[in-house]
């Protein structure tokens, strides 16, 4: 497992080289597998490939046009419904205040990671991007209002090797007993 975690990366470049939907699926049941609270797995996958589709989300994600080079973008919503059946009135943007939506998110972004490291074993190069905005990035995919949109993953095949990128050391994030 380690292995995975060490070799995977953000990747910005792309071979037009389509998946094969065997992999798509394995990569898609390991963001399925991923524990959330009280198992109220509160996520749904749209698996995005048309040109206009994929043209359209780029765009929405502050036009990172590099997102292009990638076949198929994976978008990750964390949906409060699973948690709280009712159709609840609020408002969901990045700055709701609502438990069930931060919760909803924390579960969603343990099945991405899954999903990431999925893609990573199966040769796949994945990059989570974030840089949208929900009201711009939702009509798009016709996604309700009262969803929270996670992330893009574009998925392909790699064209670019980059080096690992740093990350703190231990001694500076792990603490032992107590703060
Ligand atoms: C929540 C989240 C949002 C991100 N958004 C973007 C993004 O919009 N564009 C981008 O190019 N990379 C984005 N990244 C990738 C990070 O820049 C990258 O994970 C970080 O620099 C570490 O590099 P590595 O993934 O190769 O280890 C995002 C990563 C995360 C976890």
């Amino acid at each position: 497992m380690i292995e995975s975690i060490q070799h995977r990366r953000s990747i910005r470049k792309y071979t037009s080289a389509p998946i094969e939907p065997e992999k798509l699926q394995s990569v898609l049941e390991a963001a399925r597998l991923a524990p959330s609270g009280n198992n109220k797995q509160p996520w749904k996958f749209i698996v995005v490939q048309s040109e206009e589709q994929r043209r359209a989300v780029m765009e929405a994600s502050h036009n990172q046009t590099w997102m292009m080079t990638a076949p198929t973008f994976i978008v990750a919503v964390a949906d409060m419904a699973a948690r709280s059946p009712s159709d609840l009135p609020i408002y969901v943007d990045e700055n709701s205040p609502h438990w069930e939506l931060k919760r909803a998110i924390r579960d969603t972004a343990i099945a991405v990671e899954n999903l990431l490291l999925e893609a990573d074993a199966q040769g796949l190069g994945t990059c989570w991007v974030g840089f949208f905005v929900q009201y711009e990035i939702r009509p798009i995919l016709g996604i309700p209002n009262n969803k929270f949109v996670l992330g893009v993953i574009p998925i392909g095949y790699p064209a670019e090797q980059p080096a690992a990128r740093p990350r703190k050391p231990l001694s500076e994030i792990v603490r032992y007993e107590k703060w």
